[in-house]
């Protein structure tokens, strides 16, 4: 069972707190995602996890073995933790053929030849890599290298791997490819899988939880990709989990009205007195319209993006901007010129206190 609990970790460099007090369990079979900022503190954590550092303060678990204990001085070495990883910087030796990279881990741990070979062979088809086993490096793709590495990470069938940003390297097709593979892949093993990643796209595809970072290195939530992305914890997670619209609406006398104007707000109220309010929602969550319902909007600027319209949209003096398909669009006559007016609809809102705001920036 590669269960992970990190229960109260801190780590200083330099006097400078990177990890403070941070608890998390992650479950056998499970695909847990790490999401934050650069510099949160990643990297950092999964160093602490494979054993390549060691916490000022806490206990890790893997499975059922305490590999760190830092008020008792257990600090087991990485080799003994029964975990495979790649990191940010996947480095295949470039000398080395991909058989030899792939090999690499078992000729350390003395696997006896046949094994080995049989083993190799078998890893490099689970990455489908099969007749490239004598290419150095250099004559593979970006991608096909980072296959190499997860290879290598695979080979001595870990129950957990860590993967630390896996996918950097890649270009936007190749990345959505190998996204769904490590998926299928840690499927098929029944294996844990813990990823970081800066990219909310790939946390949200790939992840069965995630984990939301901020950039001092704290939770600020833990859920699964659907309660991330449509039930935010906080004003960060919205903000970090994708574009984000905020309409100022201010309240008088009881009555809650968009921007400067006088149109009220056509939907359910925040509870709370505050006078200055702010709805968060996505692009995707408005609906665009010429329908007589809705809030009276202008389009100031439309984007035509392939598959999508992008329109920025103004009501009373607050932007903000959503999307139609274009064949959609087309369609239904939804292609606005900049200058139009139009009617706009809400599927999902977050109210946020306008002080709230002014505290995160
Ligand atoms: N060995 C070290 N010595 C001093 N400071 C360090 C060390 N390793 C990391 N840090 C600091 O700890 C913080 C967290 O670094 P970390 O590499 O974990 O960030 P990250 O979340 O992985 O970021 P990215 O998404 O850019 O990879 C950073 O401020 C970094 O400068
Ligand atoms: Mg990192």
């Amino acid at each position: 069972m590669a269960t992970i609990e990190l229960d109260h970790i801190s780590k200083r460099y330099e006097g400078r707190e990177v990890l403070s007090d941070l608890s998390l369990t992650i479950e056998h079979g499970e695909c847990f995602t790490l999401l934050g900022p650069s510099g949160c503190g990643k990297t950092v954590l999964m160093r602490l996890i494979a054993g390549f550092d060691v916490p000022e303060q806490g206990t890790i678990r893997i499975g059922d073995t305490v590999v760190v204990d830092a008020e008792k001085r257990i600090a087991l070495s990485p080799d003994t933790r029964d975990l495979g990883v790649v990191f940010q910087e996947y480095a295949v030796w470039p000398h080395m053929t991909v058989f030899d990279n792939v090999a690499y881990p078992l000729k350390l741990a003395k696997t006896p030849q046949a094994k080995l070979e049989k083993r190799v062979l078998e890893t490099i088809a689970l990455v489908n890599m099969t007749g490239l086993e004598r290419r150095l490096p250099s004559e593979l793709s970006g991608g096909q290298q980072q296959r190499v590495a997860l290879a290598r990470a695979l080979v001595a069938n870990p129950s957990l791997m860590l993967l630390d940003e896996p996918l950097s390297n890649l270009d936007a097709n190749l990345r959505e490819e190998m996204r769904f593979e490590i998926k299928e892949m840690q499927r098929k093993l029944d294996i844990t899988v813990l990823y970081v990643t800066h990219d909310q796209e790939i946390a949200l595809a790939l992840s069965d939880r995630i984990a939301v970072m901020d950039k001092k290195g704290r939770i600020l939530q833990v859920g699964t990709p659907f309660d991330i992305f449509e039930k935010p914890a906080s004003l960060a997670v919205f903000t970090f989990m994708g574009v984000a619209n905020f309409m100022a609406v201010r309240q008088e006398n009881g009555e809650f009205y968009v921007g400067t104007g006088t149109q009220p707000v056509p939907w359910e109220k925040p509870q709370g007195t505050a006078k200055n309010w702010v709805a968060g929602f996505r692009p995707s969550d408005v609906v665009i319209s010429r329908k007589e319902q809705g809030l009276r909007g202008v389009v100031k600027r439309a984007n035509f993006l392939g598959a999508m319209m992008d329109y920025l949209v103004e009501v009373d003096g607050t932007e903000f901007r959503t999307g139609v398909e274009t064949h959609l669009a087309v369609e239904a006559g939804l292609m606005f010129a900049e200058g139009e007016q139009c009617s706009l609809q809400f599927a999902s809102l977050h109210w946020f206190d306008a002080a709230e705001m002014v505290e995160e920036a």
